[in-house]
């Protein structure tokens, strides 16, 4: 193992001579040994393991019976079901109760560095109650679905709480998803509740929430659906009579509806299998699904992971700085230091605005404890040099975390060494919206790190290797040493998802049918000799653009509503900063020819039917496209011409017109 004093001398070293392994940092709660047989127990009896960390972790109004039932070949999972809570009580109320009242649960920061806001937990138990109460006014009512499209402001998290405090379930929708996909995703839920804000702030910029609010209500059926538009005001002012936008009927001025509501709400108790929200996400194909999170299992495995992944201790100010519109918002920014009674960290801005010191500016000045983002953050960051987070006293980090993408080792060796001054651990958490929580992480103290290993898998989770052509778990290592294949788990979890809503069928063929038995990741990955866990990358058609996880289909569907197209072919292209970027090719319907208007109009397709962050970087118009002669178009082809890997294009004969691929070539070349 290398030592510590190693790493040191190793600084300035080139990026293959990166040492592989560091030394666990900080104080261990347990040792690498004790994690091992306390992960073997955890698999052993995963009923019996997470039937007592439910006891422990959380607060129950009836207690359940059993831990476990159901499997993956049935996909009847359910955790705890029969055992009643309530998932805002658990967060909230029980602190309040515990002696907790005054301490600080959230933290806020907004655009501008000076806007902060601090709620204690007695503040969010009673607007949380109050906004409970407004949308009971409103008519929402247990079991219902409220669609929720805001800011990073603390109005949005306690607006989830509020929901899971009477029993509704949230549906988040990312604010940079456009008013088409905002207008599929209420229209696929049959969300009858929208919440929103009339404006949010990002890099000094406003946006018009409330606009794009307008616009999806006009598309689909989607104001047939819709009873209520609670409208909240960034900038609120009691005095104003009037709201600072266009009110439209059934919009409702949050602010003015919260404030006379009483700040006390009994909470509803749920059963452990009730639906706690909705989250859509991107497939392969089709429609993004909304995958549906239920109360017990899920508020476990936030709670749980949070607090082991993160060595998460009384008093500490836990950051994720993810927006509340993805899973790691849900888990790690609403709900897992709140369950765990710790304080969360809430930011609205970039980490660039006002300069790219923000993140440690930051941490300084709040003394954040944990601090959790995305590899696209820290090269975006790194590219600015290490004088921003030397400024700035990070003493109080103890951990800092990274998901959403295999972190190249260059930029895990700067968040070490630039940010965390070689004395944080770095815990890189792999996981997805269907896990709910982290499945595989190193945890501090503990596990030694590999830079880009998201090493071992987390407590109850038995990963396998499978190989994708048999099904059959990878025994063999190859000539490097790895047994490769694609991710799987072997017995369910609590925080897993439970369905697809309305559409168990896909639930089944995309997660649970692939390998019978298996919960399927969609990943590839390999375990090296000292079984550590490499995450290779998505085998089916996601991209991953800067950690946004965006379907290659959602993409084509767009491009090929333009009456240019006849055919597109989406696939990823590495990007220095966002990890993957999107290329587009783009087969032009007879009488079309390429121009660079047309493909300023295909862009800004892109970005009104999905959002800004889906936006194709290379679109190459072309006449044809490699296809097989029965018509499929060979993406693996166009994969290979944007890698700039065409030595190795393989045998291309079987196109119906191979010629089309050496031109092709010269095209992307000219482009990129
Ligand atoms: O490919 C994996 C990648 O992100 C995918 C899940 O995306 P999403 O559901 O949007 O959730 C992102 C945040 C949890 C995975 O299938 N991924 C996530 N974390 C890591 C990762 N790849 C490598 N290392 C990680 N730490």
């Amino acid at each position: 193992m290398t030592s510590l004093n190693d790493q040191e001398s190793s600084k300035g070293l080139a990026a293959h001579e990166i040492p592989k392994l560091f030394d666990p940092i900080g104080k261990a709660s347990i040792s690498l040994e004790d994690y091992k047989q306390a992960h073997a127990e955890s698999i052993r009896d995963p009923s019996a393991y997470w039937s007592q960390q439910a006891k422990s972790y959380l607060d129950w109004y009836v207690p359940f019976d059993q831990a476990l039932t159901g499997d993956f070949s049935a996909g009847d999972i359910a955790w705890f079901a029969g055992g009643k809570l309530n998932v805002c009580y658990n967060a909230i109320d029980r602190h309040v109760r515990n002696g907790k009242a005054d301490q600080v649960a959230l933290v806020w920061e907004g655009d501008e560095p000076d806007d902060i806001r601090r709620l204690t937990y007695l503040d969010m138990q009673r607007k949380i109650s109050q906004i409970a109460n407004a949308l009971h006014a409103q008519g929402v009512r247990r079991g219902d679905v409220v669609t929720i499209y805001m800011p990073m402001i603390p109005e949005l998290p306690m607006t989830m709480l509020a929901c899971a405090r009477m029993g509704a379930m949230h549906s988040v929708v990312f604010a940079g998803f456009s008013s088409e996909a905002l207008a599929q995703r209420i229209s696929a839920a049959r969300s009858a509740f929208v919440v929103t804000a009339d404006l949010g702030k990002r890099g000094g910029k406003s946006i018009d929430l409330k606009g794009i609010v307008d616009a999806a209500r006009a598309k689909i059926d989607c104001e047939d659906i819709i009873t209520s538009v609670m409208v909240w005001e960034r900038f609120f002012d009691q005095d104003s009579e009037t709201a600072p936008y266009d009110m439209q009927p059934k919009d409702v001025r949050m602010d003015l509806l919260v404030a006379g509501q009483r700040p006390c709400h009994v909470p509803e108790w749920m059963d452990a299998e009730d639906g706690l929200f909705l989250l859509y996400t991107s497939g392969s194909t089709g429609t993004p699904k909304g995958l549906l999170h239920t109360t017990g299992g899920y508020a476990l495995y936030a709670a749980f992971t949070t607090k082991n992944s993160f060595a998460l201790e009384d008093g500490d100010l836990f950051a994720c700085v993810a927006d509340c519109g993805w899973i790691t918002g849900h888990t790690y920014v609403v709900y897992g230091a709140l369950l765990n009674g710790a304080t969360t960290f809430v930011f609205e801005s970039t980490p660039v605005y006002p300069d790219p010191g923000r993140y440690w500016d930051m941490v300084e000045r709040h003394k954040i404890t944990q601090f959790y983002t995305a590899p696209t953050a820290i090269r975006l960051l790194m590219r600015y040099g290490d004088h921003h987070p030397a400024k700035y006293d990070m003493s109080s980090v103890k951990v800092l975390g990274t998901v959403g993408e295999p972190i190249n080792p260059e930029a895990w060796r700067w968040y070490f060494e630039a940010v965390g001054k070689s004395k944080c651990t770095i815990v890189d958490t792999y996981w997805q919206t269907e896990t709910g929580g982290h499945i595989v992480t190193n945890f501090p103290g503990v596990t030694p790190m590999k830079p880009g290993s998201c090493t071992f898998p987390s407590y109850g989770i038995d990963t396998v290797i499978l190989d994708p052509m048999s099904g059959e778990p990878v025994t063999e290592a190859n000539e490097k040493g790895h047994k490769e294949g694609v991710l799987a788990v072997r017995q369910p979890w609590p925080g897993m998802a439970r369905t697809c809503l309305g559409d168990h069928h896909r639930f089944m063929t995309t997660y649970l049918k692939v390998y019978e038995g298996y919960y399927f990741t969609g990943d590839s990955a390999y375990l090296d000799q000292d079984g550590f866990h490499w995450i290779v990358g998505r085998v089916d058609d996601v991209l991953n653009v800067s950690g946004h996880r965006i379907g290659t289909a959602e993409v084509e569907s767009a491009l090929v509503s333009h009456a240019a197209v006849a055919q597109a072919a989406v696939v990823g292209q590495p990007h220095e900063i966002k990890g993957q970027s999107i290329a587009a090719f783009v087969m032009l319907t007879d009488g079309f020819s390429e121009s660079e208007s047309l493909i300023k109009e295909l862009r800004s397709l892109v970005r009104q039917e999905i959002g800004g962050f889906a936006q194709p970087d290379l679109i190459c118009a072309t006449q044809s496209l490699p296809m097989t002669r029965s018509g499929k178009i060979m993406r693996r082809i166009l994969r290979k011409i944007v890698c700039n890997e065409v030595e190795s294009l393989g045998d291309t004969s079987t196109l119906a017109d191979p010629s089309i691929v050496d031109e092709l070539i010269a095209k992307v070349a000219e482009l990129q």
